[in-house]
């Protein structure tokens, strides 16, 4: 009878329609969270769990935080909804060290750990028999991939260690056993303990930001998440870290050294949020906090809920790069309360963000930055869309076998955000507007895959007609650029686009409006001048405009990239620097390229920096750049 009633719950959910949103799974469910998908597009390939069978609705974690172990361990209690007759659930794992598992009662369930792989783990299988509660006593590896363990000396202020995860896309089976899957929403809860004066922070309501005395000289930090979150999203930092608040709902956390930057770096955040949800509905999260990570920190930023994660290269004195927070913020949208179901539609979560993020740029700062910032989008996608495989350059993929990282580009970015600029442009700003807060209302906290919005396009905002003149499928499913793409405006960047030919035609630095220009326009300069320039050529423009020294990444990057690629040595040591100082992968992976692109030139100077700059990475970056550099498992 019960393995009747699992049959039915799958068959069931294998006659639902494609594309269409399923009702929470009934049958032998006690109560649903959020409903899990059962469609093909929905699966994920890159966990091991079943939650047809057995789920994971909520987590309790009890952590103690261990520096010079390099671990964090204790309790996580899980709640489990399962169909009748399920006897066992199937966790996500990465190298965890399983103590014991036991009911809430105390008693001892058998588990054990399954064949897995390098990419997804091990699946981690414990008999429940009838219990929907259990508890796992365990410990992080010390080279968990999710986390981070700074010594003092990788911190601002020098004195005190620093811990910090980064979850998304497979990384959180490192330090938390559950079910890691972004389809499978949960619940969570945290009480995590620190050694003073240590802080922790984590991606959920604080509800002890000063903590409270735990014994020893540690003290207890205490989250909740009420609203059923992907479990990439959790994340947790714990350092010599200070709170300053911006406006009503928005403040930020750094180190004490870093405060008065971040905060007028980060002065515009409450007047982003209003406009967001002018644009798309309410904020559902209650407060939009920050905090920005020492440099190690491997992306731009994380959109962990209520705590953004940032890089401090987003600091640049002039707010020129604070798209960055526009990015993160939106993702309180598109990604963590409509979230892609598996890591096959990525482009759901970062596509529909990069558009977002740019209506949130145009609201805040004028329709021309914003129009700079999608050319430059524009010629990201180009150059990305040029390198990658056919396959790769779908919005919907298929990343069976594959890491997810294979599928973060810039299509699911920049394609993705294009198809949305296509079909605002079809039914215009009024409908589009519309219909996309609709689909985060309709569709808030739960999963989502590329045929349900392609369904849901055509059921709540296209026409026959204007489905078929758009070309939904071949967005979606086809590779490269449709024809009918919307392009940025060709005159976004006309006054720098008139410079840069003049100055290819033998036209000189001090004629250059360089001092006029704002960031994007520098970026946009550097990005298109001719890649290959005489040595003077380099040496006027970088004596001109200090561009070794650039205070700004961004525009520090471009210019070493040219600089790279050009063999010009006076800007090596500046490279060193910036490769040595932070660990942004985004930075990090393009320069270690070009310069062992250089071969003879640029490959001994690659060798030697990764030397001196590996032990600071994080594993993210680390991995892409070993492989970069033929180092490591795979090379
Ligand atoms: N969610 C991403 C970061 C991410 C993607 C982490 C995939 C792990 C796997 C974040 O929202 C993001 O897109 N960050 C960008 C910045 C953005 C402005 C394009 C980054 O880190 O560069
Ligand atoms: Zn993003």
């Amino acid at each position: 009878m019960r393995l009747f009633a699992i049959a039915a719950l799958i068959l069931a959910a294998a006659c639902t329609p494609a594309g269409q949103q399923q009702a929470p799974a009934e049958a032998g469910m006690e109560r649903t969270v959020a409903p899990i998908l059962t469609t093909e597009q929905a699966r994920d390939h890159h966990s091991f769990a079943r939650p047809e069978v057995a789920r994971v609705t909520h987590v309790a974690l009890d952590l103690a935080t261990d520096f010079e172990a390099r671990r964090i361990g204790g309790t996580a209690t899980l709640d489990i909804e399962a169909a009748d007759g399920a006897t066992e659930i199937v966790l996500d794992s990465k190298g965890l060290e399983i103590q014991s598992i036991a009911t809430a009662d105390g008693a001892t369930l058998q588990w054990a750990l399954g064949q897995g792989d390098e990419i997804r783990g091990q699946p981690l299988t414990v008999a429940i028999g009838e219990a929907r509660r259990i508890v796992v006593t365990y410990r992080s590896a010390p080279d968990a991939p999710a986390l981070q363990w700074l010594t003092p000396e990788q911190t601002l202020g020098k004195r005190h260690p620093y811990l910090f995860s980064q979850g998304q896309a497979i990384l959180n089976r490192s330090w938390i056993p559950t079910q890691d899957s972004p389809g499978i929403r949960q619940t969570w809860e945290a009480r995590v303990t620190a050694p003073e004066p240590i802080k922790v922070v984590m991606s959920a309501e604080n509800l002890a930001p000063e903590g409270e005395p735990a014994g020893e000289g540690r003290r207890a930090y205490r989250f909740r998440m009420a609203q059923p979150v992907a479990p990439y999203l959790i994340a947790i930092a714990a350092g010599d870290i200070a709170f300053r608040e911006l406006g009503p709902r928005t403040g930020v956390w750094t180190e004490p050294a870093m405060l008065d930057a971040a905060a007028r770096e980060l002065g515009d955040t409450e007047r982003m949020v209003e406009a967001a949800e002018a644009l798309y509905g309410p904020y559902r999260w209650g407060r939009y906090d920050m905090i920005v990570l020492p440099p190690s920190f491997p992306f731009g930023g994380m959109e962990n809920p209520m705590l953004t994660f940032l890089t401090p290269t987003m600091i640049a004195g002039d707010r020129s790069l604070v798209s960055l927070i526009a990015h993160e913020l939106a993702h309180s949208w598109s990604g963590n309360l409509v979230t892609n179901a598996a890591w096959a539609d990525f482009w759901l979560n970062e596509g529909f963000t990069t558009y977002f993020e740019n209506r949130i740029m145009e609201a805040l700062y004028g329709e021309k930055r914003a129009a700079q910032e999608r050319a430059l989008g524009w010629e990201d996608l180009q150059e990305e869309a040029g390198q990658l495989a056919p396959a790769m350059t779908r919005l919907h993929l298929d990343l069976t076998g594959q890491d997810p990282d294979a599928g973060m580009n810039q299509i699911a970015y920049e394609k993705g955000a294009t198809f949305l600029r296509t079909l605002e442009q079809t039914v215009g700003r009024e409908r589009w507007d519309a219909y996309l807060r609709s689909w985060f209302d309709r569709h808030a906290f739960q999963p989502a895959t590329s045929e349900m919005f392609l369904a849901d396009l055509r059921a709540n905002l296209l026409s026959a007609e204007e489905a078929e003149r758009i070309g939904l499928e071949r967005w979606v499913y086809e590779p490269g650029i449709p024809e009918n793409a919307v392009r940025p405006d060709p005159n976004a960047f006309a006054d720098v686009d008139r410079a840069v030919t003049a100055y290819a035609a033998g036209g000189s630095a001090a004629e250059l409006g360089w001092q006029q220009w704002t960031t994007a326009e520098r970026l946009r300069f550097l990005n298109a001048l001719p890649r290959q320039l005489p040595r003077e050529r380099l040496e006027a423009l970088d004596r001109r405009f200090g561009l070794s020294e650039a205070g700004n990444a961004e525009v520090l990057f471009a210019w070493l990239r040219l600089a790279i690629g050009n063999r010009y040595d006076p800007a090596l040591p500046a490279a060193e620097r910036f490769l040595t100082q932070m660990g942004r992968r985004k930075f990090v992976a393009p320069l270690f390229e070009a310069l062992v692109a250089q071969g003879d030139w640029g490959r001994p100077a690659a060798e030697r920096i990764y030397d001196r700059a590996r032990p600071g990475y994080h594993a993210v970056t680390q991995g892409t750049v070993d492989r970069i550099m033929g180092r490591g498992a795979d090379a």
